[in-house]
């Protein structure tokens, strides 16, 4: 079974209407398209989404959102709903981002509500699960992100309509990446809980990896078992190497 690649770029709290060329950039940098054998995807914070989408026009560049609320709409000062995303050109949005479950307290319960009002949008929903360093050193990674993942992923949720980001938490930002041998451990250990989940609708979701993927070792991490794509932070602000990861997936 081969799966349709995702390089997906997660621009975080960053960017201001400035950062709106590195997507111009990069389109450029693809010969004014996004390669038809994978799917490329920037999520920029929501305040540049809108523009971006016009800045994509037909490239084949996919945009996303960072967040939904878990309501349709309602009385939810500063909350963006996954109808609004959509409605504003995304294509998807990550779900349970690690940043998110701390900053914010979110929990699996109110991610897989996320992911739910997402697909229902039209949305495909990237949720995200991974392990603290102190969870990993406890030897409960597995078991953290194997609760994650039946936790946060919702009925109805397919391999067309979601997909999952392995992101350990203390490789995201830092320098640090999980060894080859822990990557394909966690990513088989999670698409065992898929088909254990949903069946052959869910078992072949796409898994990404995230944290710290840089342009110097994507394509190691891009051919190991089970790994689909990547979730990019700190290196997809950048075109170049953005472009230089994409270019990594193949
Ligand atoms: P970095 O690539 O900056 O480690 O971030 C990973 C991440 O959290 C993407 O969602």
């Amino acid at each position: 079974m081969t799966r349709r690649r995702l390089i997906a770029g997660n621009w975080k709290m960053n960017g201001l209407q400035s950062a709106r060329k590195e997507l111009v950039d990069l389109i450029a940098r693809l010969g004014g398209e996004a390669p038809t054998d994978r799917d490329v995807l920037l999520c920029p914070p929501a305040t540049l989404l809108a523009d971006m989408v016009r800045d994509s026009a037909d490239s084949g560049v996919s945009l996303g959102g960072q967040d939904c609320h878990y309501e349709t709409h309602g009385a939810h000062t500063g909350d963006i709903s996954a109808l609004m995303l959509k409605d504003a050109g995304a294509g998807y949005v990550i779900v349970g981002h690690s940043e998110r479950r701390a900053d914010h307290g979110e929990t699996d319960e109110m991610v897989k509500a996320k992911a739910k009002v997402a697909i229902e949008a039209g949305l495909i929903a990237i949720v995200c699960v991974g392990e603290t360093l102190a969870e990993r050193e406890a030897d409960l990674a597995f078991e953290v992100v194997g609760r994650q993942v039946e936790g946060s992923v919702p009925d109805g949720a397919s391999a067309e309509n979601c997909v999952l980001a392995y992101e350990p938490v203390w490789a995201i930002g830092t320098g640090k990446v999980a060894t080859i041998d822990d990557i394909a451990a966690m990513h088989a250990h999670i698409r065992a809980r898929l088909e254990g989940m949903g069946g052959a609708g869910l078992k072949n979701a796409r898994i990404l990896y995230g944290g710290s993927v840089k342009p110097a070792n994507a394509a190691q991490i891009f051919q190991t078992p089970n790994v689909d794509g990547g979730l990019i932070g700190g290196a997809s602000l950048r075109a170049g190497d953005f472009f230089a990861i994409i270019s990594a997936c193949n």
